[in-house]
C-alpha cells in the first residue's frame, strides 16, 4: 500500500558507501518474498554487497529478476542511471543456502512469521556468523527476545521492521529487546539513515509503534458502525474529510484485508494479556467468518467491482455534521483521535519510545496527517483525558482508560 509515497529509499544512492569497507560491507537477507526482495534492493542500492537467500528452488533468483525489473523502471523514469542500476544488480547474489553465507556485518531475516522457524534460524546464524554480526529480524509482531532465545551473543539481535514496499516506504522501526546492545542499535540506526530511511526506535512491545498505536483507528470506527450510530461511508467520510486521514478506517481495512487486520489486532490483544482495549470487534470477526475480506474477495465492508472500483453508498453529510463536535461517544473523529493520543502517550509513558519517534512513525508508517502526540498537545492533554473519561462513563468495562501521561504533566 501507500505506493504514492516518495521513493525515498532510491535517493540513497551509495550513501551507505562509508560502510563499504567496514563491518557492514556484506549484508545477507534471508527470505526472498515480498519484504526480503525489497530490503535486498534497498541494501544493494545503498552500496552493499548483498546475498539474498531462500531455500525454495529458484525463489531468490526470481526475486533478483524482480529487483532487476524494478531498477529498470527507476532508470526509465530517470531516477537512477544505467550504470547505477547495473552496479546495484552486480552487488546482489542469489543463494539457496544459509550455510554458504560469507561473513556478514548484518543479516536481515524476512522469512514467514513463525516463531519456531525464526528462533531456529537465529540460533543457526549465531553459530555461523562472527560475534559482532548484527542479526536483525523483520518480524511485524514477534517479541525480539523470544527470537533471540537460543542465540549465542543475543545482544546483537534486534528488529528492523521495514514497511511494505521497502524501497518506497521511508520508515523503519529499529526494535530493541531486553538484552540488545545499545551500541548495535546506534550503529544500525545510523546505517538506516545512510540507506535514506527514517529510523525510529522502540522497545519490543506488542505491535511496536505503528501496529500498536493504530489499533483504535480501526476499532473505534467498527464499534460506531456496529452500534448503529452511523453507517460506514459516513464514518469514513468524517475521518477522511474532517480528520485529514488519507483513507477512512473501514475502507482501509477492506484494502489491507479484514483477515490481515484482524490477525494483527488479535496478536496485540493476546500479547497484552487480552487487554480490553484491543478486543477484536464482533463486526470484524463476522466479516472474516463470512469470507468478506475486502477488496481481494470483492466484498468486505463495501462491495467492489471486478476492476477493483468501490461501490460505496453516499455519506450522510447531515448526520456527519450533527455527530462531529457533539458528544464524544458518537463523534467518530474526537473518539478516534482521543484514543490514538492515549495509545501514543502510553508508549512514551512506559518508556518504550520517544514522543518524537511515535509521531514520526505514525506520519510515515500510516500517513496520519499529524503525529498523535502533537495532535494531543493541540487539543490539550487534559481535554483528551476528559474525553476518555466520558467514553468510560458511556462504555464502562476498562476499555477506555486514560494513560497517566495525559494528566501527570510529563508531556507539557
Ligand atoms: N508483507 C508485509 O506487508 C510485511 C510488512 C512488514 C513485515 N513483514 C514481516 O516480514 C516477514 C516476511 O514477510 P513477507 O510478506 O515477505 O513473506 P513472504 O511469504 O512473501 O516471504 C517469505 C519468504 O521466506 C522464504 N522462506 C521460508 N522459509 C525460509 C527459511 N528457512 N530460510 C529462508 N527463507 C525462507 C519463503 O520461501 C518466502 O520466499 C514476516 O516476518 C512478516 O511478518 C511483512
Amino acid at each position: 500500500m501507500d505506493t504514492d509515497v516518495t521513493e525515498a529509499g532510491q535517493n540513497a544512492t551509495n550513501r551507505g558507501s562509508d560502510d563499504d569497507e567496514g563491518i557492514f560491507a556484506t549484508v545477507a537477507v534471508i527470505g526472498a518474498g515480498a519484504m526480503g526482495s525489497g530490503i535486498a534492493q534497498v541494501a544493494a542500492t545503498a552500496g552493499h554487497r548483498v546475498v539474498l537467500v531462500d531455500p525454495v528452488i529458484g525463489a531468490a533468483v526470481e526475486a533478483r529478476q524482480r529487483i532487476e525489473a524494478a531498477l529498470d523502471r527507476l532508470e526509465s523514469k530517470g531516477r537512477i542511471s544505467r550504470e547505477h542500476a547495473e552496479a546495484t544488480l552486480e552487488r546482489l547474489v542469489a543463494s539457496e543456502s544459509v550455510h554458504e553465507l560469507p561473513e556478514c556485518g548484518l543479516v536481515i531475516e524476512a522469512v514467514p512469521e513463525d516463531l519456531h522457524l525464526k528462533r531456529r534460524l537465529f540460533a543457526d546464524l549465531s553459530e555461523r556468523q562472527p560475534a559482532n554480526t548484527v542479526l536483525a529480524t523483520n518480524t511485524s509482531s514477534i517479541d525480539i527476545d523470544d527470537i533471540a532465545r537460543d542465540v549465542i551473543d543475543p545482544e546483537r539481535v534486534l528488529g528492523l521492521h521495514f514497511f511494505n514496499p521497502p524501497p518506497v516506504m521511508a520508515l523503519v522501526e529499529v526494535v530493541h529487546g531486553e538484552v540488545t546492545s545499545p551500541a548495535f542499535v546506534e550503529h544500525v540506526t545510523a546505517l538506516m539513515r545512510a540507506w535514506g530511511k527514517t529510523p525510529v526506535r522502540c522497545a519490543s512491545t506488542p505491535g511496536f509503534i505503528v501496529n500498536r498505536v493504530a489499533r483504535p483507528f480501526y476499532g473505534e470506527a467498527q464499534r460506531i458502525v456496529e452500534a448503529g450510530v452511523a453507517d460506514a461511508a459516513t464514518v469514513d467520510w468524517v475521518l477522511r474529510e474532517r480528520g485529514g486521514f488519507p483513507m477512512g478506517p473501514l475502507e482501509l481495512t477492506d484494502f489491507i484485508g479484514q483477515d490481515v487486520n484482524l490477525a494483527v489486532g488479535t496478536s496485540v490483544w493476546e500479547q497484552t494479556g487480552h487487554d480490553e482495549r484491543y478486543t477484536p470487534t464482533d463486526f470484524q470477526r463476522r466479516l472474516v467468518e463470512a469470507g468478506t475480506l475486502g477488496r481481494k474477495t470483492g466484498k468486505g465492508v463495501y462491495t467492489y467491482a471486478a476492476d477493483g472500483s468501490v461501490e460505496r453508498p453516499e455519506p450522510d453529510l447531515e448526520l456527519a455534521g450533527r455527530l462531529v463536535g457533539g458528544p464524544v461517544a458518537t463523534d467518530p473523529l474526537a473518539r478516534t483521535v482521543a484514543m490514538l493520543v492515549n495509545e501514543a502517550v502510553g508508549l512514551v509513558h512506559r518508556g518504550e519510545a520517544s514522543a518524537e519517534d511515535v509521531d514520526t512513525a505514525m506520519r510515515l508508517g500510516v500517513r496520519y496527517p499529524r503525529g498523535p502526540i502533537e495532535w494531543g498537545g493541540e487539543i490539550g492533554f487534559d481535554v483528551v483525558a476528559a474525553q476518555i473519561a466520558e467514553l468510560d462513563a458511556a462504555f464502562p468495562g476498562g476499555r477506555y482508560r486514560p494513560s497517566p501521561a495525559l494528566t501527570d504533566g510529563s508531556l507539557r
